[in-house]
């Protein structure tokens, strides 16, 4: 992997943030952190704004959200032109969402998932390609 994405959570997600930083740097990654930086209570529409506008204006291709149940921050990311974000909870629905959504936001929940478990989501929805084909006319139905 050598792509740069960037990352954001509220003060749940924090420690899960910093874990998946660790993570994707020791793989090479380019990582953006959009905070927040510590575990003191903050609004996480702040920083689903950023990640969602800087994937929506094209300044990153994916980005990666945290928060306690991942449901706001899959909510705010989804009112911007051109995210895709969804809301993941085990390698099935992380896979589909790549093949079939072309998501290039992946929304975490750290009070429902353990780290195993968000690892194995972030490496299948990393290296999940798009399938294209219906699933691209469908993507275009509700981009248009
Ligand atoms: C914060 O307590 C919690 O509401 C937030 O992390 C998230 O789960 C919202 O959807």
């Amino acid at each position: 992997m050598s792509e740069a994405i960037i990352i954001g959570s509220d003060h749940a997600g924090f420690a899960a943030k910093e874990e998946l930083k660790s993570y994707l740097l020791s793989k090479g990654m380019e990582v953006t952190d959009a905070g927040c930086y510590s575990e003191e209570s903050v609004h996480y529409p702040v920083y689903a704004k950023k990640v969602a506008s800087a994937v929506s204006e094209g300044k990153f291709k994916r980005g990666i959200l945290i928060c306690g149940t991942g449901i706001g921050m899959s909510m705010v990311a989804n009112k911007f032109k051109g995210v895709r974000a969804a809301l993941c909870h085990n390698a099935f629905t992380a896979t589909a969402s790549r093949e079939h959504n072309d998501a290039n936001i992946l929304c975490l929940g750290a009070r429902v998932l353990d780290w195993p478990q968000i690892q194995e989501i972030v490496d299948l929805w990393l290296s999940t390609e798009f399938a294209g084909g219906r699933h691209a006319e469908r993507i275009a139905m509700f981009e248009a």
